[in-house]
């Protein structure tokens, strides 16, 4: 019999899916998302509106999640739910969660539990929100009420998604609210972000000395167009220090990198200050020196031409689906950090409403994750992004990440073939021969052969 191939993932590997609740919830209309909508900056000109119907019925998508056999489930809290307006708080609201963790677990899925994922309740926002390091103890204040309430429920936090993301879209680039056009500001953001956690950590391990406690970042690759070329070898590497490293450097050592450890100061207790690395990695760009082009640090970013992409966004381009990036991604937190914490791909995803690249998307991607953990890098699990089609901030429903494809009006929910694809996977808590076969044969090569991607010799 011929020797069938597979890529076994270690035992207790966390399997599952991502989300946050502003995209899923609905009705969340006292944040400053919900304003920027009103302010009609949704490229589609779409509403949220009741958007994937968690806040109503999330029990009905944990049970499709609890049908791929996911053993984790990564979700939002809404800050805005919980204290309203400044220092009132709505038990009702954790109420709500506290329901849905015990739904979670009743399926055997580990919750992991986000507590800032992008959306400020309004009166935060009013107060200049995380620009404004005074307002940090907001944070921590609501922190230490969430986490007395929900600790006998979860037990694997992550405090912030995405500083980087948030800072820079938000006060950078102008794409997200509130829509600034500072990068001063855009680095005081992140540094306070970043102590933001910092207090959030010790604060979390003090109430539970037993939970996980991390942040994520969102991670992108940034290449130069032409290796050759000095000019955009050196603009690419600083997009990448600037986007990816500058925050994980002060998580890790409480100082910024040069330049801007000459704006911001150290933070106290940093280093020490997470218990796993998380990890969003979706796509790289290219990178060409633009001189006309000051607000990119002179760079522009493309896709390559013949790249495999995403669907395209109105705004955010998604790009190259390049599954060696995941890799390199990998490798490189964990040798800037030493290797001293585990590792989580807590979000991975692609924009893909025919579902016509996503298995084979996934398995690549999985397959470079498993090539890291052969080489002794510590990745405990893989969230994907995302369950359901949920409300893509400035995109609206013009991209579709889900798993699950959601019609809006309806509410009608139509598993797209990497639905069942995932659930293999997870069941299998391996990528087998047949599941290639049947789902993208044409990866068949790339994933197991001779030569192929989880063997083949990337750039790091
Ligand atoms: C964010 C998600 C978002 C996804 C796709 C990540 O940066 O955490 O909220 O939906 O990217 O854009």
């Amino acid at each position: 019999m011929a020797q069938q191939h597979i890529l076994n993932f270690p035992k207790g590997f966390l399997w599952g899916t991502a989300s946050s609740a502003h995209q899923c919830e609905g009705d969340n209309t006292n944040n400053q998302w919900y304003r920027w909508e009103q302010q009609g900056h949704i490229l589609t000109g779409e509403q949220c509106g009741a958007a994937a119907n968690w806040w109503k019925a999330a029990e009905d998508d944990f049970a499709l999640a609890e049908q791929m056999e996911n053993n984790a489930l990564r979700l939002s809290l809404e800050w805005s739910r919980i204290e309203p307006s400044e220092g009132h708080w709505d038990s009702t609201a954790l109420d709500r969660y506290r329901a849905m963790l015990i739904d979670l677990r009743r399926r055997r899925m580990t919750p992991v539990v986000t507590l800032h994922h992008f959306t400020d309740p309004l009166w935060f926002a009013d107060l200049d929100g995380f620009a404004d390091e005074a307002n940090i103890r907001f944070f921590v204040r609501y922190v230490t009420y969430v986490v007395q309430a929900l600790r006998d429920l979860c037990d694997f936090w992550v405090t912030i998604n995405e500083p980087n993301i948030y800072a820079v879209l938000g006060y950078q680039l102008g794409t997200y609210p509130p829509g600034e056009h500072n990068l001063v500001r855009s680095f005081q953001v992140l540094g306070n972000m970043m102590q933001a956690h910092v207090e959030a950590f010790y604060e979390i391990s003090r109430l539970q000395p037993e939970a996980q406690i991390g942040y994520c970042l969102h991670y992108r690759l940034f290449d130069p167009a032409t290796s050759g070329s000095p000019l955009d070898r050196s603009i690419a590497g600083l997009q990448d220090m600037f986007f990816n490293w500058a925050a994980l450097q002060a998580g890790e050592t409480g100082r910024f990198p040069l330049p801007f450890n000459t704006l911001l100061p150290p933070i106290p207790r940093a280093s020490g200050a997470r218990d796993y690395h998380g990890i969003n990695y979706y796509t790289r760009e290219m990178v060409r020196f633009d001189p006309t082009n000051p607000a990119e640090l002179f760079g522009r970013r493309f896709a390559l031409p013949d790249a495999i992409r995403n669907d395209p966004g109105k705004d955010i381009n998604f790009g190259e689906i390049y599954p060696e990036g995941i890799y390199r991604v990998l490798k490189a937190v964990y040798q800037r950090t030493r290797g001293n914490k585990p590792l989580y791909i807590t979000e991975n995803g692609f924009t893909d409403a025919t579902d016509s690249r996503r298995p084979r998307a996934i398995l690549e991607h999985l397959a470079m994750v498993h090539r890291a953990i052969r080489e002794g890098i510590p990745v405990r699990g893989y969230l994907h992004w995302s369950l359901v089609d949920n409300f893509e901030w400035n995109e609206g429903w013009g991209v579709r990440f889900g798993l699950v494809e959601l019609d809006p009006l309806t509410q009608q929910r139509t598993p797209r073939p990497s639905a069942s694809m995932f659930g293999e996977i997870c069941r299998a808590n391996a990528i087998t021969e047949s599941i290639v076969e049947r789902y993208a044969p044409e990866a068949a090569e790339a994933i197991f052969g001779a030569n192929g991607m989880a063997q083949r010799q990337v750039p790091v």
